[in-house]
């Protein structure tokens, strides 16, 4: 058994050794700070380009069973120094690991590399009615199983649970998030997001999903980000009622809002797909396939007292299924034509040109 599961570790970490300068050379990223010389463009740092990006790469393992440099993720995160400039892959083989785990915005480029969403899991299960170390009420930001505060952050082929158990209906306090992102320019591939109430909080900053899973009941995709999700399975198990994304935008000139390109959407109902959870939430599907599961409707005003109908902005462009002409629905969510569905399309929703990889896209 040793051998078979280091023999196991050492394939997975081959595979990933391969892989790491291919994936990790991100572009660099320059800002011009001179002043129209740019043509003569033989050598940038003469031409007083400065560089903004990481310098460098580092290699931390982390194995729950001990054949890694660390046995815990928050570990293998403690180790990188505060106002990091490496390019960090933390590497993170298969396993359960039973932990709440930070990133803390002083230690930006950490990459969790997972050897896939269905074999690695970080995993904890606090509820927003639970108190936290001073007594207090986490309430639901805290509840987050892992938060990551700083930028650049990425992950790859990993899962994140909230484990409480789904509330019944009427229950209070009991949303309970997996993974919450406050940081700018945050990139996933591959990642599952598990949990009932509030699975992912898709809190602040720009932020892309490609082929995630994400699955919850009620609101399982909230927050203020500014939010690609391309390709991605959006699965409800709500049992009596659910929704998908509540979006925070609270005035017109915030420019976040949720876009979901080719998603899936799948499981129980009925659903809402949107809710306003700021006056001037926004939300937009394209391309993407319904369930029979979208409730009557297809949206909610969240309060029903705000008028919030009149200033959100909740669209759908060329999607299909079973259940897409009930997100069609009423009031202000519309089939918006190509020309204001199209900011909505691309990477350019997130400025993904600066810092995803075309490879990534
Ligand atoms: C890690 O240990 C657990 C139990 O201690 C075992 O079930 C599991 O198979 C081990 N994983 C690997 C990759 O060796
Ligand atoms: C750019 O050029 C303008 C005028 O030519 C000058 O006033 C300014 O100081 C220059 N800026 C830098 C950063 O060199
Ligand atoms: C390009 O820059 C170099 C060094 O700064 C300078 O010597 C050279 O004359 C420049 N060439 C042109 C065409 O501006
Ligand atoms: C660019 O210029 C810097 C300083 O002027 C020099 O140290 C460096 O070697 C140059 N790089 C190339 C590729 O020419
Ligand atoms: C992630 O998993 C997918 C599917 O198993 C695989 O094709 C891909 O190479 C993996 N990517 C990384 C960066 O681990
Ligand atoms: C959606 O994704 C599928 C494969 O997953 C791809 O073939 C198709 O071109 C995509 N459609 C759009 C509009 O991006
Ligand atoms: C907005 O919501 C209010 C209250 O729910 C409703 O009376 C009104 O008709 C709605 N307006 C539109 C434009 O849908």
């Amino acid at each position: 058994m040793e051998f078979s599961s280091s023999s196991c570790f050492s394939s997975f970490l081959l595979l990933f050794y391969v892989c790491f300068c291919l994936c990790l050379a991100t572009p660099p990223l320059v800002v011009a700070t001179g002043n129209g010389s740019s043509c003569n463009n033989t050598n940038t740092t003469r031409h007083h380009h400065k560089w903004i990006g990481p310098i460098g790469h580092r290699l931390i393992t982390v194995d729950v069973n001990g054949s890694g440099q660390f046995r815990s993720v928050q570990d293998a995160v403690d180790a990188v120094p505060e106002n990091n400039r490496k390019n960090v892959m933390i590497l993170i083989s298969p396993g359960h690991y039973i932990e709440k785990v930070v990133v803390p915005a002083t230690k930006p480029y950490i990459t969790f590399q997972g050897a896939g969403r269905e074999t690695t899991f970080i995993e904890w299960h606090d509820r927003a009615c639970d108190r936290g170390s001073n007594g207090q009420q986490l309430r639901t930001y805290q509840t987050a199983s892992v938060t990551v505060y700083a930028n650049y952050f990425s992950a790859r082929n990993i899962s994140f649970k909230n484990t409480a158990p789904a509330p019944k209906p009427g229950m209070q306090g009991w949303q309970a998030v997996a993974f919450r992102i406050s940081g700018d320019k945050a990139y996933f591939s591959g990642c599952g997001f598990y949990g009932a109430q509030d699975t992912l909080c898709d809190d602040a900053g720009r932020h892309y999903f490609k082929q995630c899973y994400i699955e919850g009941s009620i609101d399982f995709i909230f927050g203020n980000g500014r939010s690609m999700y391309k390709e991605c399975e959006l699965h409800s198990i709500a049992t009596r009622f659910g929704s998908i994304a509540a979006h925070d935008r609270k005035s017109p000139d915030e420019k976040s809002g949720f876009a979901f390109v080719n998603c899936t959407v799948t499981g129980t109902g009925p659903l809402y797909v949107g809710r306003a959870m700021g006056q001037y939430s926004r939300i937009v599907y394209s391309y993407t396939y319904f369930d029979n599961l979208v409730a009557q409707g297809g949206w909610d005003d969240w309060d029903h007292v705000n008028n919030q109908n009149k200033t959100v902005f909740f669209g759908v462009y060329k999607c299909w299924g079973p259940g897409a002409a009930a997100v069609g629905g009423v009031g202000r969510a519309k089939e918006l034509d190509f020309g204001t569905a199209h900011p909505f399309l691309a990477k350019s929703f997130v400025n993904g040109r600066h810092w995803i990889a075309p490879w990534d896209v």
